[in-house]
């Protein structure tokens, strides 16, 4: 993965597992990860494939039990965050590494008005009291487009739609001006046109604000409308990362040919990625060689035997597939 720009996350071989009652769940089982400065990474797979679980890991919010970060490095602006004391990360959360949650609902407080909120973060992170707090905090509801920010920042959660608290969300997000925002779904609960504005706005957000974002999603539609490269998840590992325009346009992973070889309208962003046949392996029974060779076309003897490693395809492009070069 060469590159010129300044590497400010990397994940190595990072393994969680949770204790269930069906047994062991390798929910993230080798993942290698590697975000740029200014760039959107986005991380897309199926449903369980260990996105979320990925993301935690990196705010150190893997509830344990019943989860165990069992193995790994990651590395932030060249300091190991497993290393670090609870202390420690939780100066870095809000702060240098936000996170937007995948339930909106649930991750803001009912009790507290939105303005109340972003005014914890600042107070939190920024040293900013009282009245200053309060103007950042409008600011922030200005930002990203709230009409009325003065009043909304006196109401509370439930006052607001769906595409309104999404918005608080990616206004909390980035109101200390973190050097890394991980989006998870950030749209994925909206109805069609409101995330089509969601979107506009975080790629506005972009190009005024500069965030580095780990963008994670189900939708193929909101990878070519946001990311510049493009790490695909299967079974708890990344199977396939190039730039977003050589993942549409020459897939290598048969996983990926498939996602991408299915859609016909990528303007379709509630689609989800349910369309090769067959279903993701039980984490807790995963098949032995290529985790994917149950569904995959092309698996032969090696494929069922031997799990693959990576192989670089060509600049900042590799795969974790036997096949990849047929
Ligand atoms: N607290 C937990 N206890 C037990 N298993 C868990 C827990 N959290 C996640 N898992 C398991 O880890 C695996 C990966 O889950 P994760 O939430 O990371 O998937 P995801 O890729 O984010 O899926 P989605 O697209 O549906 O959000 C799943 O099999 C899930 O059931
Ligand atoms: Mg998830």
């Amino acid at each position: 993965m060469a590159s010129q720009r300044e590497v400010i996350l990397s994940i190595r071989d990072l393994r969680v597992h949770f204790n269930t009652s069906q047994g062991l769940v390798r929910a993230v089982d080798g993942v290698d990860l590697r975000v740029e400065s200014g760039e959107t990474m986005a991380l897309v797979g199926e449903s369980g494939s260990g996105k979320t679980v990925t993301a935690l890991s990196v705010m150190r919010l893997v509830p344990m039990p019943p989860g165990k970060i069992v193995s790994g490095d990651i590395q932030f602006q060249g300091k190991a965050l497993l290393n670090l004391t609870n202390r420690e990360i939780m100066k870095k959360r809000g702060k240098d590494i936000a996170m937007i949650f995948q339930e909106p609902m649930s991750s803001l407080n009912p009790t507290l008005t939105v303005g109340e909120q972003i005014m914890e973060a600042l107070r939190l992170h920024q040293g900013l009291g009282g009245k200053a707090a309060l103007v950042k905090a409008v600011e922030m509801l200005e930002l990203v487009r709230i009409p009325n920010p003065e009043q909304r920042a006196r109401e509370y959660p439930h006052q607001l739609s769906g595409g309104m608290k999404q918005r608080v969300m990616i206004a909390m997000g980035l109101s200390c001006r973190p050097q890394l925002l991980i989006a998870d779904e950030p749209t994925a609960s909206l109805d069609v046109t409101i995330q089509a504005q969601i979107l506009n706005l975080m790629k506005e957000l972009r190009r005024q604000v500069g965030t580095t974002t780990l963008l994670i999603t189900h939708s193929l539609g909101v990878v070519a409308e946001m990311a510049d490269r493009v790490s695909v998840m299967y079974a708890g590992q990344i199977v396939e990362v190039a730039g977003a325009c050589d993942i549409f346009h020459s897939p290598r992973h048969p996983y990926t040919r498939g996602l991408v070889g299915s859609i016909s309208n990528l303007r379709d962003y509630a689609r989800r990625l349910d369309v090769i046949p067959g279903a993701p392996p039980n984490p807790a029974k995963l098949p032995s060689g290529c985790r994917f060779n149950p569904r995959c076309p092309l698996a032969d003897e090696r494929c069922r035997a031997e799990e693959p490693t990576y192989v670089s395809v060509g600049e900042g492009k590799w795969v974790r597939c036997w096949r990849a070069g047929d």
